[in-house]
């Protein structure tokens, strides 16, 4: 016995002090950009019936939200509209004083050291549900870049920090950097969705922002969840045309796809951990099944370990909440 040759890793593992020393990943507050829903309409506080614990506001109840991420530290909010209205050209993502416009503009009168993301897309807006125009069932491609870019602008003038497009028409980042630095918001910065597939992990998203294809599917824009590469070459035209940050999505299924665009890239990458990864989660959780803390702080870590900078997550009050013991 005493004659064998092996490693003794356990070496490591012996004590808390000794097990922190040596921990290569971490999660902190920082780390968090919280996804928020804003209705229109007055005194709405509506919970997602499939996203326990996530709500929909409309503006006069915002208040509230944001004061409870400021409070716990987290850094930045990504902001999605929910509007009324919809039309086929998804006008209310471009008006100036559209839903997310507003609640632009509220969030960064109440906290104007918040980072405070747009996510610019038009299938809330656009009475089919598609991200982009369309002609004859065809979601069109350039056409639908110039309704992006005057999105984005408009959204910069509510006082939005970093436009986040999720459209996935090819071309995306040229045109929204051309736009927004034409408009002179040339030190905004642009967080590419760059890197999203056709997940049936957004069910949930599609039930809480009113965004579910009235025909069809995402299959013609976002990606085959078999691709790899593809990933690879998709990020690559965004950080071409300018793209500050990348993002990722979903992000537990895709956890390799996040270390192969670290690998490749050198700008920020965020893992968007989806609606539907919320959902099961917190489903299992309900019935007892996980113990939900655990669960949810490992899953977060792994998203960093695969290289993530950044988590955009739905649990993020929570995992704060639990990393300072609150
Ligand atoms: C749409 C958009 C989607 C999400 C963010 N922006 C869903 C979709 O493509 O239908 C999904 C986010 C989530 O599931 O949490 N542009
Ligand atoms: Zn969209």
């Amino acid at each position: 016995m005493t004659d064998l040759k092996f490693d003794r890793h356990r070496r490591l593992r012996g004590s808390v002090n000794l097990r922190a020393m040596v921990r290569e990943t971490s999660i902190q507050k920082e780390d968090f950009i919280y996804p928020i829903f804003v209705v229109e309409g007055e005194n709405v506080k509506n919970e997602i019936s499939s996203m326990p614990g996530v709500y929909q506001h409309s503006i006069d109840r915002l208040g509230e939200e944001l004061d409870e991420v400021v409070e716990l530290g987290i850094p930045s909010v990504i902001l999605f509209g929910v509007p009324k209205d919809k039309d086929p050209v998804g006008s209310g993502a471009y008006h100036d004083h559209a839903i997310t416009q507003e609640a632009i503009r509220f969030a960064k009168a109440r906290h104007p050291e918040l980072v405070v993301i747009a996510d610019t897309c038009l299938c809330q807006y656009t009475d089919h549900g598609h991200c982009g125009v369309i002609e004859d069932g065809v979601i069109l491609n350039d056409e639908s870049l110039d309704l992006l870019a005057r999105t984005a602008v408009s959204q910069a003038k509510a006082g939005a920090d970093i436009i986040a497009p999720s459209n996935m028409m090819d071309g995306f980042v040229a045109a929204i950097r051309y736009g927004l630095d034409e408009a002179g918001f040339t030190n905004t910065p642009i967080m590419s969705y760059g890197v999203k597939y056709a997940s049936a992990y957004y069910g949930p998203f599609r039930e809480a922002a009113h965004s579910t294809p009235q025909f069809g599917d995402r299959k013609t824009y976002q990606m085959d969840p078999a691709n790899r590469m593809e990933a690879l070459r998709e990020a690559s035209s965004d950080v071409n045309e300018g793209a500050d940050f990348m993002i990722v999505k979903p992000a537990l299924s895709y956890l390799d796809i996040i270390r192969e665009v670290r690998d490749n890239f050198d700008i920020p990458i965020v893992a968007y951990n989806v609606s539907g990864e919320y959902a099961m989660v917190k489903a299992a959780a309900q019935n007892g099944w996980v113990d939900e803390e655990k669960i949810v702080l490992e899953t977060l870590l792994s998203m960093k370990r695969a290289g993530a900078d950044i988590l955009m997550s739905y649990h993020a009050k929570d995992a704060v909440r639990w990393l300072e013991g609150k």
